[in-house]
């Protein structure tokens, strides 16, 4: 997530308005400051014709590329017929599809019985649903979070997101929240020991909370990785102490850890699964899932003009028919093998670094331990033809998010833009060849070092 504010020089017209009249809030036109003008798959192109591999993917909003084609044929056909655009939570035949569509492909093969709510089209309204329909369901005004936790930026989801630069004072975000350690905050102490002692003392201090919410991947927060027997820990303790679990899947779920939810192979059932991102194919769209005894909201409880986008309801038709098809799946495999064998080559080639590489499948971060770093070699890949960026509580962590579906070849040609970047950075000689290609070595090596975390 970027956040600091960095001066840019912009000399043409386009970036001058945006200057002129676009608010100060604004961040990630500084940090990419170029007018990009079309997008296809995983390249991106400026408005002066230069094309940046796409290792950013709209934060997580593009797992299936820019402009997929099956989503660009659905909706040309949705619109010239007419196909309603705008219709609160009324029925539409888009809806109805999206859900039977929902149902069939991704909840029934996983034996999953959810109710399904379409909240406002941000990520940060499905949190806010979560924490106002568990607070009900259980009668109770305390939360508890992680710490480095991202969950939006309204007030509620604000209220469980860890890092200080988003908060002030003024909003009064801290209330009702307990923040305890996330697994490997405090190395290799099983932090779950904390939360059970907090929820099972009387004299804790802790109010009994209404849920526990979590990602199961922190992206935002630095690309720190649960494990899956703290998760399990942590789902087996709330169920023992009628505490309900919500997990934010906004990020890490829509297939970026190679599953369809990013807690499936920790084999959890939460109670609420919020959903937002890629589940509209690149258009807005969020979703809570909600286990049907605990949807217990009346009619409009959670309501807004914007539930339930038509248009993203035919884009992720068109997106979530994939994963019928075992060949998009194991593709995600395989590139996430490439992903991680390549990042895990540039860790040893620099071992005498305290560098650290964590993730999963299609998300991995590489901690170098210092933002200005992380920075100078985002700026730089920019200017060759890479879009990364950073996350962690100092930006110090590089992130490669690439599409689901990027070609292999883009993603070495992607790879080996950030090797050159990072090493020219690093005023280390630029590799002779690509030889981003993993050898027996880096296999064993990052399969054995306690610098890569997955
Ligand atoms: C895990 C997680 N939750 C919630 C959000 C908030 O989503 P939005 O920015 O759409 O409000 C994000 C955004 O990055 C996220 O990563």
């Amino acid at each position: 997530m970027f956040r600091l504010s960095h001066p840019t020089s912009h000399s043409d017209s386009a970036t001058s308005t945006v200057e002129r009249l676009e608010s100060e809030v604004r961040g990630y036109c500084r940090l990419f400051p170029s007018v990009f003008k079309s997008a296809s798959g995983s390249i991106l192109t400026t408005a002066e014709g230069r094309p940046l591999i796409d290792f950013f993917c709209g934060a997580g909003s593009l797992n299936y590329g820019h402009n997929p084609p099956a989503v660009k044929q659905a909706l040309v056909e949705y619109i010239s017929q007419d196909g309603i655009q705008h219709s609160l939570d009324m029925m539409t035949e888009a809806k109805t599809r999206f859900l039977e569509t929902f149902e069939r492909t991704i909840l029934q093969p996983r034996s999953m019985d959810y109710k399904i709510q379409f909240t406002g089209p941000t990520g940060t309204n499905a949190v806010e649903a979560a924490l106002k329909l568990a607070k009900q369901h259980r009668e109770r005004s305390h939360v508890v979070a992680f710490t480095n936790a991202y969950h939006g930026h309204s007030l509620g989801s604000l209220s469980v997101t860890g890092n200080q630069s988003y908060h002030s004072e003024y909003y009064g975000s801290h209330n009702n929240v307990s923040f305890l350690p996330y697994d490997g905050y405090l190395g290799e102490f099983d932090t779950s020991i904390l939360l059970e002692k907090m929820l099972s003392d009387r004299s804790s201090g802790m109010p009994l909370p209404a849920a526990v919410v979590l990602e199961t991947i922190q992206g935002e927060g630095g690309i720190h990785v649960a494990s899956d027997e703290w998760l399990q820990r942590i789902q087996t303790l709330c169920r023992q102490h009628d505490v309900l679990l919500i997990i934010d899947d906004i990020q890490v779920g829509n297939g970026r850890t190679g599953e369809f939810f990013s807690f499936e192979k920790a084999g959890l059932t939460p109670d609420m699964v919020c959903l937002s991102k890629s589940i509209g194919g690149g258009l807005p769209l969020s979703l809570l899932l909600i286990r049907p005894e605990c949807d217990v909201w009346q009619p409009g409880q959670h309501t807004g003009t914007f539930r339930g986008n038509n248009l993203a309801f035919v884009a992720a038709e068109a997106v979530l028919n994939q994963w019928n098809d075992a060949s998009f799946i194991s593709g995600i495999q395989d590139r996430s093998e490439t992903l991680r064998m390549h990042l895990s080559s540039i860790v040893l080639e620099n071992s005498e670094e305290n560098w650290e590489l964590r993730g999963r499948g299609m998300i991995w971060g590489l901690d170098v331990r210092s933002g200005e770093l992380a920075r100078k070699v985002i700026d730089l890949a920019f200017q060759t033809g890479l879009l990364l960026e950073a996350s962690g509580s100092e930006d110090e962590v590089l992130k490669f998010m690439p599409a689901l579906n990027i070609p292999e070849h883009l993603l070495l040609q992607g790879l080996n833009l950030f090797r050159d970047s990072l090493n020219a950075v690093l005023l280390k000689p630029a590799a002779s060849k690509p030889a981003l290609v993993p050898t027996k070595e880096t296999r064993n090596a990052s399969q054995g070092s306690s610098m890569v975390r997955s």
